[in-house]
């Protein structure tokens, strides 16, 4: 059984991601003791959207520490950066000469960020799932541990593996996608109809991993909820209170259900502050194990020997895949 996920540094890492990934990632990683897994940071795919160089070094080095800080632990796990291994480039190509220009059109990713961005649109934004594919196919991955908002780029590799399958033969493992049972989509606390999203402009619809913890309480305290001043599940007409309810119980491990219970008959406000107690309690040991390897040179050796072994993978994948479509003397 194989393991592929990864994160792309575009900013600081969310409570999305970390719930909604990370998390999920630690978890398979302790449960499943036989799995390989290979956690990479998708470089790649963030010069998709503009970016200034030094807050991408910047972000790839923090992604990396918070792999770890978050419980990561790279004697099991393979940690590597995308860019460091030209494979992904070269299958991408191949993927994006296996995708139709119809199948990436209706890519909903694509079709909100475009409506953002009229201007200076790029072209790897519209093929970029060609890319995600190949970084999925190129390890044989059985499953995909990613939030709901991958899930459709993730039917598309499985649809481009089969293809591939057709054409030349078998190839390619078909991935499954792994999501968590709660919090594969965390909103935001403004718009909690939203998903929280770390390239949103309002600083207050986000809480970060690294963000100041007296600052996280805030955040919760203003977050948007309803006026019914009662604390129930229910997405449509109370989403905001539905949000927090899932990000209390999710960093808790337990249900939403047991939560709910919990908060009977408790005002809105101390259930916030009860909630953001919990948050603070995850994320201030991830913080000071970050702030220790954010300057360990330890790092980069665990960066070294995750590129060399996921080398060995992808170099004789693409020989392979070359081989069949009749590249390669
Ligand atoms: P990204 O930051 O877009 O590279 O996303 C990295 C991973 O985090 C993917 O598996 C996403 O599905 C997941 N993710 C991002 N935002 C959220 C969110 N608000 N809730 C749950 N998962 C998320
Ligand atoms: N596209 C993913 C995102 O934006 C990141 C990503 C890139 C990824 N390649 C991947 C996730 C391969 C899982 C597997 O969230």
């Amino acid at each position: 059984m194989r393991l592929v996920s990864g994160i792309k540094p575009t900013g600081g890492l969310t409570l999305g991601n970390y719930i909604g990934a990370i998390k999920q990632f630690v978890q398979l990683q302790d449960e499943l003791k036989d799995a390989e897994m290979f956690i990479f940071i998708a470089d790649l795919h963030a010069i998709t959207t503009p970016i200034e160089k030094q807050t991408l070094k910047k972000n790839i080095k923090e992604i990396a520490a918070l792999y770890i800080a978050c419980g990561l632990d790279p004697e099991r796990v393979t940690l590597f950066v995308q860019s460091e291994l030209p494979e992904h480039n070269q299958l991408a190509y191949v993927m994006e000469s296996t995708v139709y220009m119809g199948e990436l059109e209706r890519m909903t990713q694509f079709k909100d960020k475009r409506q953002k961005l009229e201007e200076g649109l790029r072209g790897s934004l519209f093929t970029y799932p060609a890319l995600m594919a190949a970084d999925i196919l190129l390890y044989d991955a059985d499953l995909v541990p990613v939030g709901e908002d991958q899930k459709q780029h993730l039917e598309l590799t499985r649809d481009l593996a089969i293809r591939f399958n057709n054409l030349y033969g078998d190839t390619f493992v078909v991935p499954k996608g792994y999501q968590p049972k709660t919090g594969a989509k965390i909103k935001s606390l403004t718009e909690p109809t939203k998903k929280m999203d770390k390239s949103s402009d309002n600083q207050k619809s986000y809480i970060l991993l690294l963000d100041d913890l007296a600052q996280i309480k805030n955040k919760i305290k203003s977050a948007v909820t309803d006026s019914d001043g009662h604390i129930a599940y229910d997405i449509e007409n109370k989403p905001g209170i539905s949000n927090l309810l899932t990000i209390d119980a999710s960093l808790l491990s337990t249900t939403i259900e047991e939560r709910v219970n919990f908060y009977k008959n408790v005002s809105y406000q101390d259930f916030k502050l009860s909630v953001a107690e919990h948050v603070i309690d995850a994320l201030r040991p991830i913080q000071e194990k970050f702030n220790v390897l954010i300057n360990d040179p330890k790092l980069d050796d665990i960066l070294d020997q995750g590129r060399d072994k996921a080398k060995q993978i992808a170099y004789k994948k693409i020989q392979k895949v070359y081989k069949k479509i009749g590249f390669l003397r």
